[in-house]
């Protein structure tokens, strides 16, 4: 029987279960490393061979990349789906957030399981898996959060590890909520370190936020223009400092969840040139928006209203050169969505009460290639390492997820460098009513998005199954190579 070509406007017929041969023909490969132009012929969902020329087996399904740049698909290591927030639940759900990611070419996710403070982290994650079987569409994996830490916490977090969560976030922010004390968050960095975890942080300092926030409150100034101002660089400078000497007394590495600032930069900067082991992730927000959105049109600035803010724009250069340099490692979303009409407006009247969050999962390998690899700032290895093989790195998914190679998971992108297109509220997969990057003008589009081998997007057209995606167990953080 003759092979099958997959690359009509109509979505092709996905390989069924992974179990059939595909050929990805004649593309340019690029992984964090290296380039090159090869055939990649997939067996069961994996990558079975990588060659100048493969003559494709009969049966096989055909994947023309002529003209196509290939990537392995994008590894989003923030994001919260269904997440119960604020008085309200994040809009996205594991069907629609990782249906909008396969669309924008990411084809795993971590999510946040979050506990309830007093239910402890094993019934927190019986939550979260609920939430995702039989709904992801890509593969997933969970960090832990750490809301509090007891003896029922120390005892129940060598188990999270052994189920293959081995990674922690703490809240240095939020009091009242999920905020820890710097006592909690040592406990929590030797208790991690003893049992194969890393931790990650939201770093702004949780008490300056309250204080201020409450003076202006109290001053009448309530919009979401003060949403900054109630977030201060200095908050999240100070916290990180204090998170990077806390790591530093109980010797264990640290990773800064969502970086936001040149105060925050400087603190990592430092500790990586002393030889601490400290990673950072950004997001595409804080690389390409900044906080003049705030003072936009009234409420309508709610919908960036997000934690760390939005800052001055002066920052974008400095987390740019921090990704190029190597100071960051890591491109992530934090997409934490909330519809601006009956989810953001429960703050109208109090700019403390907007859900904070923005919808970018899908929008994070498009914004990158176009406003990385596009405008020169990152080569397309620096790019394929921000967003795919770092975070894998880090959060042991490495390397059967992250990159091309015989025995990596068949997950692919295949980026068409001069389609062009515009971020909208029109064509977002998000499940909300805006798009945080409105009008935003792209130069290269994912044309297929393959997930273990089976074709899950086209053009933006899903083509996947809803809960095909699978939990991966991930292994510990080893942090040779990091330092
Ligand atoms: O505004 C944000 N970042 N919302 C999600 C929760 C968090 O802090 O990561
Ligand atoms: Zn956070
Ligand atoms: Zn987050």
């Amino acid at each position: 029987m003759e092979s099958k070509t997959i690359r009509s406007k109509a979505p092709a017929a996905a390989p069924a279960g992974g179990r059939q041969e595909v050929v990805v023909k004649g593309g340019t490969l690029f992984t964090a490393s290296d380039s090159c132009r090869a055939d990649i012929l997939i067996r069961g969902g994996k990558i079975a061979a990588i060659g100048e020329k493969i003559d494709p087996p009969a049966q096989a399904a055909i994947v023309d990349a002529s003209g196509l740049e290939v990537f392995a698909g994008g590894v989003d290591v923030h994001t919260h789906f269904e997440l119960p927030f604020m008085g309200t639940v994040s809009a996205d759900d594991f069907e629609s957030g990782t249906t909008a990611a396969a669309c924008g070419g990411t084809t795993t996710i971590i999510d946040f399981v979050i506990p309830s403070k007093g239910r402890g982290l094993l019934e927190g994650l019986e939550a979260w898996r609920a939430k995702a079987e039989g709904k992801a569409v890509v593969d997933y994996g969970f960090h832990m959060a750490l809301v509090e830490y007891d003896d029922r916490v120390a005892a129940e977090l060598p188990k999270v590890v052994r189920e293959g969560i081995t990674s922690f976030k703490c809240f240095m922010a939020y009091k009242g909520a999920f905020m820890m004390d710097d006592s909690q968050l040592l406990d929590v960095l030797a208790a991690a370190k003893r049992h194969g975890g890393l931790v990650s942080v939201h770093a702004e300092n949780g008490d300056m936020l309250v204080n201020i926030m409450a003076r202006l409150v109290k001053e009448g100034k309530t919009g979401p223009a003060y949403h900054p101002v109630g977030h201060p660089a200095a908050a999240e400078g100070e916290a990180s400092h204090r998170a990077i000497a806390l790591a530093k007394m109980a010797g264990a590495p640290l990773y800064f969840v969502h970086l936001s600032c040149d105060e925050a930069l400087v603190e990592v900067k430092a500790a990586r040139l002393a030889g601490q082991c400290v990673l950072a992730e950004t997001c595409p927000q804080y690389l390409l928006l900044d906080d003049s959105l705030y003072g936009k049109n009234g409420f309508e600035a709610a919908k960036w209203v997000m934690s760390p803010p939005l800052r001055d724009k002066s920052n974008q250069g400095k987390l740019w050169q921090g990704l190029a340099d190597g100071f960051i490692q890591t491109v992530a979303t934090d997409h934490c969505s909330f519809r601006f009409s009956g989810q953001k407006d429960m703050g109208k009247d109090d700019f403390t009460r907007i859900p904070n969050g923005i919808p970018a999962v899908g929008d994070r390998m498009n914004l990158l290639y176009t406003y990385g690899v596009q405008k020169g700032l990152l080569s397309r290895s620096q790019f394929a390492a921000v967003t795919s093989a770092n975070p894998a790195k880090i959060f042991g998914l490495y390397p059967q997820k992250g990159t091309i190679a015989v025995g990596s998971d068949a997950d692919l992108v295949l980026f068409d460098p001069k389609k062009k297109g515009r971020l909208s509220k029109a064509t977002t997969r998000h499940r909300v009513d805006y798009s945080a990057f409105e009008g935003f003008e792209l130069e290269g589009l994912p044309a297929v998005v393959l997930s273990r081998g089976e074709v899950v997007a086209k053009d933006n057209v899903f083509t996947g199954r809803k809960g095909r995606g699978r939990f991966v167990k991930r292994k510990e953080f080893d942090s040779r190579g990091w330092r």
